[in-house]
């Protein structure tokens, strides 16, 4: 197993970032699958943090980065960030960094369409991050997007053009907006298609060819399997598959290039927007987390929600995304925890459940079953080694993989890179 796949095994913000930062010097390419600039990873390296929501997080150690055509990309974003990272002295050429030609674009109209659902839901709504995510994989599906590709061909994309703002004219009168100003969108394309196709390619071959050379690589997810489109809370999810199966289909490399599949799993839990959370704490300790985790999110600034470990998603998610082992991470936060609780079911009008149900309403309804556990007073902040770790802590990590059914394999006990402990290389695996 020479490849690794990192996926999210909650609802995101699981230090997903970190490990692929800290995986990507033992990796020869890192390949974003899925997803678009809703993602915020932030990596901190000495001194300096990076914030990223579209590059591969490989991109800081100078790991090949490719974005697959699985992402949803904002032409707009990628040039912002591109100039973000070059101004903090990150090299990105087209050399180290390369665009699958066939990814679909998140234009301004599908920016739009997010905010005019999300505003017109209210109280109901999903509480998206607003990029537009959702509209540019229902055109890609459609059969309507502008790809990459046809940046290059302007010209003679008036028939296409004239399809997707149709759709979306109709759509915006719904909510009394005007028509899309064709002339003006063609005119945005043509001025940024030169900096997006410098990096455009058929990544597919590239990877086949570095693949065929011995690479290593590193897929990197976006989000997290509680946001999947077929197996998260639905409709409380993002518009892509956050799976590992993704992985294959999201860059153009077969399922059986995908390797070690690394799960990475809060030492609590933590939701950003709408939606079911059963072990949710609306109380000092869920305050406590948030506070102790710095749980904002990258992308909006929103408050993070917050509450104890729920093992019952995370083996489910293991299961679902064939997860060979985890990487534990934000164990630090849980430090000086009198107690500590893990929900190891759920009990619903009478039964007693060892799953998640698919059903919204039953999966807002369930009440989670605890364990609790002895906290521990040393401390596991900065721990790069086993040994380093509190005896309780150590019993905390070993209740959580008999409970999820899978092992560890790194754990993370700071935001540094290099404050991780390895336990198994997914690597060498
Ligand atoms: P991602 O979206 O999965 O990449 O995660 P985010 O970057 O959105 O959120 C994770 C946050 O936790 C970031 O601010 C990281 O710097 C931070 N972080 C990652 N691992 C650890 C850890 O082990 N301990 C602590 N205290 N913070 C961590
Ligand atoms: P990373 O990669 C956490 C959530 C949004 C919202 C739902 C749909 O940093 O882990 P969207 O804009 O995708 O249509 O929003 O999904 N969401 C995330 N939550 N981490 C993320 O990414 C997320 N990306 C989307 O908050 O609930
Ligand atoms: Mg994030």
């Amino acid at each position: 197993m020479a490849n690794v796949t990192v996926i999210g095994a909650q609802w995101g913000d699981e230090g997903k970032g970190k490990i692929v930062d800290w995986l990507a010097s033992r990796a020869d390419v890192v390949v974003r699958f899925q997803g678009g600039h809703n993602a915020g990873h932030t990596l901190v390296v000495g001194d300096q943090v990076y914030k990223l929501s579209l590059l591969p997080s490989g991109i800081v150690t100078g790991t090949l980065s490719i974005i697959g055509n699985g992402v949803v990309l904002d032409p707009w974003a990628l040039k912002a960030e591109i100039e973000k990272l070059t101004a903090q002295g990150v090299m990105i050429n087209d050399e180290n960094f390369a665009l699958a030609d066939n990814c679909p674009l998140i234009l301004p109209l599908h920016r739009d369409l997010d905010g005019l659902r999300e505003a017109a839901a209210g109280s109901g709504k999903i509480g998206t991050t607003g990029r537009g995510i959702g509209p540019a994989y229902e055109d890609k599906v459609g059969r309507r997007a502008i790809r990459v590709c046809d940046l290059a061909h302007l010209d003679a994309m008036d028939a296409q053009l004239g399809r997707l703002c149709a759709h979306h004219d109709a759509l915006r009168a719904g909510f009394g907006q005007p028509p899309v100003d064709r002339a003006a969108l063609l005119e945005e394309l043509r001025e940024i298609a030169p900096f997006v196709l410098q990096f455009a390619q058929p990544v597919w071959k590239r990877l086949k060819k570095v693949r065929k050379a011995g690479a290593r690589i590193l897929f990197e997810g976006a989000q997290g399997v509680l946001l999947d489109v077929d197996h998260g809370t639905y409709p409380f999810v993002t518009s892509s598959n956050t799976v590992s199966g993704t992985a294959a289909s999201g860059s153009g490399l077969g399922p059986n290039s995908t390797g070690f599949v690394l799960g990475i799993v809060k030492a609590y839990t933590t939701r950003v927007g709408s939606g079911p959370f059963p072990t949710e704490l609306e109380d000092e300790i869920g305050q406590k987390l948030g506070e102790r985790g710095h749980e904002f999110g990258t992308v909006t600034g929103r408050k993070r929600r917050c509450g104890w470990f729920d093992a019952v998603l995370v083996r489910q998610s293991c299961a679902i995304s064939g997860v060979t082992g985890i990487a534990l991470t934000k164990l630090d936060v849980l430090d000086g925890f009198d107690k500590v609780k893990i929900c190891t079911g759920y009990r619903l009008r009478g039964k007693v459940l060892d799953y998640f149900p698919s059903h919204s309403a039953d999966q807002a309804e369930v009440e989670p079953i605890y364990e609790e556990m002895d906290g521990w007073q040393g401390t596991t902040a900065g721990a790069r080694s086993w040994a380093d770790l509190p005896a309780q802590a150590i019993k905390y990590i070993q209740r959580v993989q008999e409970l999820i059914e899978t092992p560890v394999a790194l754990v993370s006990t700071s935001p540094e890179r290099e404050d991780t402990i390895l336990v198994r290389d997914p690597f060498v695996d």
